[in-house]
């Protein structure tokens, strides 16, 4: 089973994918990487990606930064991992290029699905959790510090509305989570979730 994480910066992503993590750890062989990063090239496009000096950016650059970044992922570690059979928790994957660089910077979808495809190596995610939080209560959380962080409020207000239109496009996939509760309540609806479909899949 492949679960990805997905939100606004600050939504609580980060800690929701660790406690799933805990969770499923008990009982099953779990994986828990990122996007982009994890690998020595991924981690290597990151930095480029996050690094405040690169404001001139191009937005094609930046979307091919982080499909290269995500095709290292996937060959390297999330398709051997999940061929042995095991979990595989990624904190963002491809819903975040449709997200930030579709909804985001305005790119045709139709590029970027393209394009999602290609790194993902058709990879597609089981369940996908979009942790919806409102743009206050998730921009009081984080530290505004890297190059995509300090984007303007109707950029994140377009990357918000995008992850909804996801949630919409795909119900199957993904599920959309109130993110403006506490951790532990969240992290509940998530486990149960995720419990339901493993119960199921037996
Ligand atoms: N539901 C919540 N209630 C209160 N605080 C929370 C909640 N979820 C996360 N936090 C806290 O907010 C901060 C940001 O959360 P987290 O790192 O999980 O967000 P993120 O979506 O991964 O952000 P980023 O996109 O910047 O990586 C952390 O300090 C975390 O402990
Ligand atoms: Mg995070």
């Amino acid at each position: 089973m492949f679960i990805t994480f997905e939100g606004i910066d600050g939504s609580g992503k980060s800690i929701q994918a660790e406690r799933c993590v805990d969770f499923l750890s008990a009982h099953y062989k779990v994986l828990h990487c990122f996007d982009p990063g994890h690998t020595p090239i991924g981690n290597a496009v990151r930095a480029i990606l996050l690094d405040k000096e690169n404001s001139r950016m191009d937005a094609r650059t930046e979307l091919l930064l982080y499909a290269a970044a995500r095709s290292q992922l996937v060959v390297e570690e999330i398709n051997p991992f999940l061929a042995k059979g095991g979990i595989v928790i990624s904190d963002r994957f491809y819903d975040s290029t449709t997200a930030y660089q579709g909804y985001g910077r305005k790119l045709p979808l139709s590029l970027i699905h393209q394009l999602n495809m290609i790194g993902a190596h058709e990879r597609v995610p089981d369940i996908t959790f979009i942790i919806d939080t409102n743009l206050n209560i998730a921009g009081k959380r984080i530290s505004e510090a890297d190059r995509l962080e300090s984007e303007s409020i109707e950029f994140k207000q377009r990357v918000q509305e995008g992850y909804r239109a996801i949630a919409k496009q795909e119900p199957l996939r993904c599920k959309l989570i109130n993110g403006n509760r506490s951790i532990e309540i969240i992290q509940q609806e998530i486990c149960a979730y995720i419990k339901k479909k493993l119960d199921a899949d037996l």
